[in-house]
């Protein structure tokens, strides 16, 4: 037998599914599975692209100093307390690498997004699902979950893949209430989805136990590019620049980074474009007896009637080429999430989901 063991918890960490972007057989699709931007990038993005990437022979900056200048400038921020990442990913890494280890508890709801208990494994500590509420998350529960072995509080607001949010006073009640030492992150991946909200950053400046993720992954339509940061106290980043690698992103990214942030009115422009469609995508499927929540991102949660209907209905979207994701590995059997496309591709979504149902009635189920 071999004596070459990993670390603890790394072997029950089940592998991160992304979501698909091929159909077998169907050669042409449109993929509504990963919450990425169906406009794209600006032109902006696009030069600051075309232009990087001279200087390859040169390490990048470590210490990312022009991106965080920029995030700062735009949204007000202290430029000594963000931290930037290979996608906001990399950051929730570091704060559970910094802070958490092999007999500690790692706290999220039920329907968190799924990095937070491979990242609780990684490190060898305990992950700790809370149940929500009416698919939204459930502070009184979080707070009675929590020990003083807890480290971490991951919550995403908006979350993935339920698509609520929490007010602000929430938010505080939580961070205020967590046992002593733990640390609360507030995952801001679709933040800019909700016009004038700041991600929580005023509630981070305020206290010492919080960290704000923001990804450039959705609303900037750079998913590919893999650049997130985070906004902490001085002490907290402190500690995070301490397990980051020194050049953990290339100068690629940092450039193309800046360029996007400082274009906020591609910001505001898809930000319009998604709150059109989501309300008319969520208004069309509630007419065909395919209700959600009312989405704050650029997906919708459609529910069904149970988990057959609805990966029936996964199935006959993907005969159409159209691709959504199933979300049973995040306890919500009966559902698919949905990302809003651009208008031609809400309309298919819609259609399509209208022939199956009349299908899937005619056929007795
Ligand atoms: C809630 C949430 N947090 C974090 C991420 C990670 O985003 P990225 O690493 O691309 O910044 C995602 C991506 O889907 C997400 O949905």
């Amino acid at each position: 037998m071999s004596v070459i063991a990993p670390q603890p918890g790394i072997l029950d960490i089940e592998l991160y599914v992304g979501g698909s972007s091929t159909v077998d057989g169907v050669a042409e699709v449109v993929k509504l599975s990963s919450n990425e931007n169906p406009l794209g990038t600006s032109d902006v993005v696009k030069q600051a692209h075309s232009k990087t990437g001279h200087n390859l022979h040169r390490y990048p900056s470590t210490d990312h100093a022009g991106l965080r200048a920029a995030i700062a400038d735009v949204h007000k921020l202290d430029a000594d307390r963000i931290i930037c990442g290979v996608g906001s990913d990399e950051v929730l890494q570091f704060v559970t690498q910094a802070y958490a280890g092999v007999g500690d508890e790692i706290v999220y709801p039920e329907h968190g997004f799924s990095m937070y208990p491979i990242l609780a494994k990684m490190v060898g500590a305990k992950p700790v699902a809370v149940p929500e509420r009416e698919r939204t998350v459930d502070v009184d529960a979080i707070l009675k979950a929590c020990t003083k072995k807890t480290k971490i509080v991951f919550i995403a607001n908006p979350g993935n893949p339920t698509g609520t949010m929490i007010g602000s006073n929430e938010v505080a009640r939580l961070a205020d209430g967590l046992p002593k030492g733990c640390i609360l992150v507030h995952d801001g991946a679709y933040t800019e989805y909700v016009e004038g909200f700041d991600g929580g950053a005023s509630l981070v400046e305020a206290r010492d136990n919080m960290v704000m993720t923001r990804t450039f992954s959705k609303i900037y339509g750079l998913g590919g590019l893999r650049v997130g940061w985070g906004y902490a106290s001085k002490e907290i980043i402190d500690v995070l620049n301490r397990v980051r690698q020194p050049f953990n992103l290339s100068t690629i990214q940092l450039d193309v980074a800046e360029a996007a942030v400082r274009d906020q009115e591609w910001v505001e422009k898809c930000r319009a474009e998604n709150t059109r469609m989501r309300a008319w995508l969520a208004e069309a499927l509630a007419e065909l007896g395919v209700p959600s929540d009312t989405s704050t991102t650029n997906f919708i949660l459609a529910r069904f009637a149970d988990q057959a209907e609805a990966e029936a209905c996964d199935d006959y979207l993907k005969t159409e080429g159209l691709i959504v994701r199933r979300v049973a590995g995040y306890g919500l059997p009966h559902c698919l999430r949905i990302t809003v496309g651009d208008e031609p591709a809400c309309r298919r979504v819609a259609h399509t989901i209208g022939n199956f149902k009349a299908e899937y009635r005619g056929g007795g189920k």
